[in-house]
């Protein structure tokens, strides 16, 4: 009976589906809150230098993202390829994390210590002079942008505020830390790093 009135009530029948969908949702969801090893983050991990965090964000606005993951999925074609699988624990300090979703190139997640700094400076700026068959866009503006450097202790405030553990002396030293240096630099910087809290043999 009481079926039958659900079954025959298109709106009590959508509060119902909401319902029961929310609560399927929060009971998957809720939980990641509260486990260590989705918000600890893993033995090693160390919070970006200011230098590597302006990286982050040249990485970010140049859209690097859109063609790059950096999300290792615990498959054997992917660990084989990019070295251990992706963690939890290894992004807590990433506001916002890049995971991404597209791979018009291949994941970055560790791309950390793969090439030299030379390597990424020359692919950076023309990728066919180190990948002859490479369509992945040039970029070789980065190499005369300065970083604003007074910008640079706010961000590092910013990301203490999201719960990165900076001290004092960090957001202090920010400026000087990257004054003079250029896009370029931080971005490679940043590459440097990126998967290296877990040791992990690529290639
Ligand atoms: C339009 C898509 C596209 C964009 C945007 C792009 N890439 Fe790529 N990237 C590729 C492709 C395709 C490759 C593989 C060929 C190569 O190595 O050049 C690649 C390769 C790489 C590699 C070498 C990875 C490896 O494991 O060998 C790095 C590092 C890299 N890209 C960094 C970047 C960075 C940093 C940016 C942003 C400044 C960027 N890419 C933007 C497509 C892209």
């Amino acid at each position: 009976m009481s079926h039958e009135k659900v079954e025959t009530n298109v709106g009590l029948m959508a509060i119902l589906i909401i319902i029961a969908i929310s609560f399927g949702g929060l009971v998957e969801i809720v939980p990641l809150f509260f486990l260590k090893d989705t918000t600890e983050p893993v033995k090693g991990l160390q919070p970006y230098t200011a230098l590597q965090l302006e990286g982050r964000d040249v990485y970010i606005r140049e859209g690097c993202y859109t063609c790059h993951s950096q999300m290792i999925r615990p498959f054997r074609a992917e660990t084989e390829r990019y070295g251990h699988y992706s963690v939890a624990g290894e992004f807590v300090y990433d506001h916002p994390f890049q995971w991404g979703s597209k791979r018009t190139g291949p994941d970055l997640a560790r791309v950390g210590g793969l090439y030299s700094d030379e390597w990424h400076v020359a692919h950076l700026i023309n990728p066919r002079t180190v990948v002859p068959e490479s369509n992945m866009p040039s970029f070789p503006w980065l190499e005369h942008n300065l970083i604003d450097a007074e910008q640079t202790p706010k961000k590092l405030s910013a990301m203490k505020l999201l719960g990165v553990p900076y001290k004092d002396a960090d957001i202090n030293n920010a400026k000087a830390d990257v004054s003079g240096k250029t896009e370029m630099d931080a971005l490679v910087a940043y590459l440097q790093v990126l998967g290296t809290a877990i040791k992990t043999q690529r290639k």
